[in-house]
């Protein structure tokens, strides 16, 4: 089948102005959660300080070829001590909210619920939740943003076994009671299906459960963190915790490059399923999507008995996702070649062509050659759509934008703090993506009650290390020095005209 060469026009090209008309007359909705985003491994450094136990980031970060640029977490923004300056920062924005997480290894270095508790760990995130409400900045906390304790990892292969639910379960139990009333919302877990998906083909989740290979691992992942968030959402609720409770689901549904193409259409709904229905579905129908069911094999991807499945329905206050950008998805049939050299790569499709979609094998076994490419598809303009497409598939009544940003594709090799901090395109897609928000809320009804920016400061981007900047503030590695980026006043500017 010929494809056309060039997607369908069905949006203004990623750097489209900021849809100016609509500024004026739309304002956020009382108690709109206006934030900026981080996660512990990316800002803390830190990682031998105060007792906390070493991650599965930690370890991969120094394994040939973890990270491309060798970038440890151990320095980084240096956030764990200078958060004071951080969430000053944040304040002289004007933003009313961060959403951050907590590292399980500060609370307990060992991993597991017989192992002792870090006193310094919990008394940390103590003083920054208690800084936060002191500056007017609501803290909104992640129990799990990917840096799983090593030592779990290493005991029994961490969300690969059955094992972790417990563990988790009572880290999870720990914090609440520790910060309950301080914090008044709660993700679960952030972005499982990508951190789920990383369990194939990274140097450090070489230690599988029993009965697991690198097939299996992500799905056994997703079996056991879905019952590790319902345990902790139940414990939540049990506890009579103040507040609301979630998971970050990430991405996007995806566009079918051919329209009126069946084969493309089921494509996306493949996709569909296999991307944001894994975690989705459980949570908001009760049991995998059909269409996993159907390709995997329980050996591949466990079944839910019907006591699991009670549990896990239902399991959220709210619907939280990172939109950050949308994708066209075509059959395997359609010739294109795909980008990335594994054409079953189920979950982590990427760059600049459509998506080949073949859907027989899970997920991706690798990262696509250029990781900066991926995010110059993001179309502000899809937003609205994305987010409705969701409320179809997923009906909910509430729903936070828990992370949108952009790696500005050539800030990276900038050497002028002037030409870094001018990020225009940056600045071009937040206004943009912003101005989308307020039109959803405005004219398409949607339950958008609060927005993340990602990210507060420049920090480290997981396997791409410091060479992608996504930070609102641009960060000098070596003196520590934050600067505001011209989209941090930007992003400031917009909530003060429009709240
Ligand atoms: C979402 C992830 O939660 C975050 O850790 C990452 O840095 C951003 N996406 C950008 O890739």
């Amino acid at each position: 089948v010929a494809l056309p060469s060039a997607p369908p026009a069905l949006y203004p090209s990623w750097y489209s102005p900021a849809p100016k008309d609509l500024l004026p007359k739309y304002k956020f909705p009382k108690g709109f959660k206006f934030g900026v985003a981080t996660a512990a491994y990316q800002v803390e450094g830190a990682v031998r300080d105060e007792g906390k136990g070493p991650t599965m980031w930690d370890w991969n970060s120094r394994q040939p070829g973890g990270v491309t640029d060798n970038t440890t977490g151990d320095v980084v923004d240096l956030h764990y001590f200078l958060y004071k300056e951080d969430v000053a920062r944040i304040a002289a924005l004007g933003v009313n909210a961060h959403s951050f997480s907590i590292s399980w290894a500060r609370i307990f270095p060992f991993g597991t619920a017989d192992s002792p508790v870090n006193q310094a760990g919990l008394d940390h995130y103590s003083d920054l939740i208690n800084y936060h409400s002191k500056l007017g900045v609501e803290p909104v906390a992640t129990l799990f943003h990917w840096d799983v304790p090593l030592a779990l990892q290493a005991y029994y292969g961490g969300f690969t076994s059955p094992n972790i639910v417990d563990d988790f379960v009572h880290y999870a139990k720990t914090v609440f009671r520790a910060y309950n009333g301080r914090v008044k919302t709660w993700y679960t877990f952030n972005e499982p299906r990508v951190y789920c998906g990383q369990l194939k083909g990274y140097p450090f989740n070489v230690n599988f459960a029993p009965g697991v290979n690198a097939t299996s691992a992500p799905f056994h992942c997703a079996y056991n963190l879905l019952k590790a968030h319902a345990g902790a959402v139940k414990a939540f609720r049990e506890m009579k915790i103040q507040g609301e409770i979630s998971f970050k689901n990430d991405d996007y549904v995806g566009l079918a490059w051919r329209a009126n193409n069946t084969e493309d259409a089921e494509a996306v709904e493949r996709h569909a399923a296999f991307q944001i229905g894994i975690f989705s579905d459980p949570v908001y129908k009760g049991d995998w999507p059909q269409r996993m069911k159907d390709t995997l094999t329980p050996d591949v991807l466990p079944r839910f008995t019907e006591a699991e499945k009670k549990d896990i329905l239902g399991s959220a206050d709210f619907y939280a996702i990172d939109p950050y950008r949308t994708q066209y998805i075509t059959a395997p049939s359609g010739g294109i070649k795909a980008c990335v050299s594994d054409p079953s790569h189920e979950l982590w499709p990427s760059c600049n062509t459509p998506v080949q979609y073949d859907s027989n094998a899970g997920w991706a076994a690798g990262w696509t050659p250029d990781p900066l490419m991926d995010w110059l598809q993001a179309t502000p303009n899809f937003l609205v759509d994305s987010l409705k497409e969701l409320k179809r598939r997923w009906p909910y009544k509430k729903i936070y934008v828990s992370e949108f940003g952009f790696a500005e594709p050539t800030e990276g090799s900038r050497t002028d703090l002037f030409r870094i901090t001018e990020d225009f395109e940056r600045t071009n897609y937040f206004m943009t993506y912003l101005g989308e928000i307020l039109r959803g809320i405005h004219e398409e009804n949607l339950p958008i009650a609060g927005a993340f920016a990602w990210a507060m400061v420049d920090n480290t981007e997981w396997s791409s290390g410091t060479s992608a900047r996504f930070g609102i503030q641009y960060v000098n590695y070596t003196s520590l020095e934050r600067h505001y980026k011209r989209s941090a006043l930007a992003l400031s500017e917009f909530w003060k005209a429009h709240n």
